[in-house]
């Protein structure tokens, strides 16, 4: 790819999170929103003038036919990310799909296989890994700054208002904490100790939609453990307690999209703050450029392994608590 040229955005799937994604694309000087598709006409135009977008399409297929679009944004419910992922790919676009990146590792050895078929660029938005805080404590946890990690103590939970037929409570469309909020403190745990040896888990379920609503995991390894929560019916102060032999990271509320960490040594707490640009997808946005003019098919921050693992351990937990997709 042209190290001069615009890289040219499409985004499939008007929603919450796209319209988000969308703002952040704004601030990244050789990006374009060049395309946007939705099932409805008039939700794409409304998206497309807001965020500036030449093209609006009412199918996503439409849109995987413009010639102008470099690489997609996928933003629409979890069951259909594997699907679109492939077709998008299949039509020589690359792929940036939001998480999880497919239901299971089934679909996602598809995904990765497709990507090296058609030589197309495809990551997994997990948008935490490019977080300013989390390179930064990554760094430090590399450097042997707090010694060995022995415990991790992380959740994602906040109590929910929404209706019964909404993405994440509807079975239907992958819903429940698992695939939607658990995945994140289970990357954060993989991350920092890699695939646990022994997983043991359990869940709550909704008594209407069958979707799990709160679980709780431990991630056991030889010399650590984790303990993680998903939840969609309490909060949680959402800082997440990274604790080694010789220290203790903080990463600030909300952990997930941190503007700054604390180190605690010999029980002094140093704070620094490392914000964001913008809500903080523009730091994946940034990564898939990278990659897309070095003609990478993959990220080595957020590669096809790291995201096969981590579906992976989803898949194991699903198992452990029962739950079982319509789809699967
Ligand atoms: N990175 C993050 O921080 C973050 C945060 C929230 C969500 N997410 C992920 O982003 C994805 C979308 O989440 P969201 O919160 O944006 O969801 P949302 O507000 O419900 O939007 C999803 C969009 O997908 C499209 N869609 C296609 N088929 C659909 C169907 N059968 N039912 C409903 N919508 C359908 C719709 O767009 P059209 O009507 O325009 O076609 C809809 O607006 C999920 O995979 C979620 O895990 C990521």
């Amino acid at each position: 790819m042209n190290s001069l040229k615009k890289i040219k955005w499409g985004i499939i799937g008007c929603g919450n999170i796209a319209n988000k994604f969308a703002s952040d694309l704004a601030l990244i000087d050789d990006a374009e929103l060049t395309a946007v598709a939705s099932r409805s006409m008039e939700k794409a135009n409304e998206f497309a003038q807001k965020y500036n977008s030449e093209k609006a399409y009412n199918s996503y297929d439409a849109l995987f036919l413009d010639a102008n679009v470099d690489i997609v944004y996928i933003a629409t419910p979890h069951i259909s990310h594997a699907e679109l992922s492939i077709k998008a790919m299949e039509h020589g676009k690359h792929v940036l799909c939001e998480k999880p990146l497919a239901l299971n590792k089934k679909e996602a050895v598809a995904i990765f296989e497709t990507s090296k078929r058609t030589n197309r660029f495809f990551m997994e938005a997990l948008w935490t890994r490019f977080n300013p805080s989390l390179i930064a404590i990554k760094k430090l946890i590399d450097d042997g700054e707090i010694g060995e990690i022995k415990f991790i103590n992380v959740d994602f939970s906040f109590k929910t208002d929404k209706s019964l037929d909404s993405r994440v409570l509807n079975i239907d469309l992958g819903g429940g904490t698992i695939l939607d909020i658990g995945i994140y403190p289970a990357f954060l745990v993989y991350l920092l100790l890699g695939v646990p040896k022994e997983i043991l888990a359990k869940s709550i379920f909704h008594d209407t939609t069958k979707c799990d609503i709160q679980t709780s995991i431990i991630f056991h390894y030889d010399t650590a453990q984790a303990i993680i929560y998903s939840g969609f019916v309490s909060k949680s102060d959402l800082v997440a307690r990274i604790s080694g032999t010789s220290g203790q990271i903080h990463l600030h509320k909300p952990w997930f999209v941190a503007q700054g960490y604390t180190l605690i040594k010999n029980d002094n707490e140093q704070v620094f703050n490392l914000s964001t640009t913008g809500i903080g997808f523009s730091h994946e946005i940034i990564e898939c450029h990278n990659c897309l003019r070095a003609n990478e098919i993959e990220s080595d921050y957020w590669s096809h392994q790291h995201s096969l693992d981590l579906i992976s351990i989803l898949d194991n937990v699903r198992e452990q608590v029962g739950l079982k997709y319509p789809q699967e």
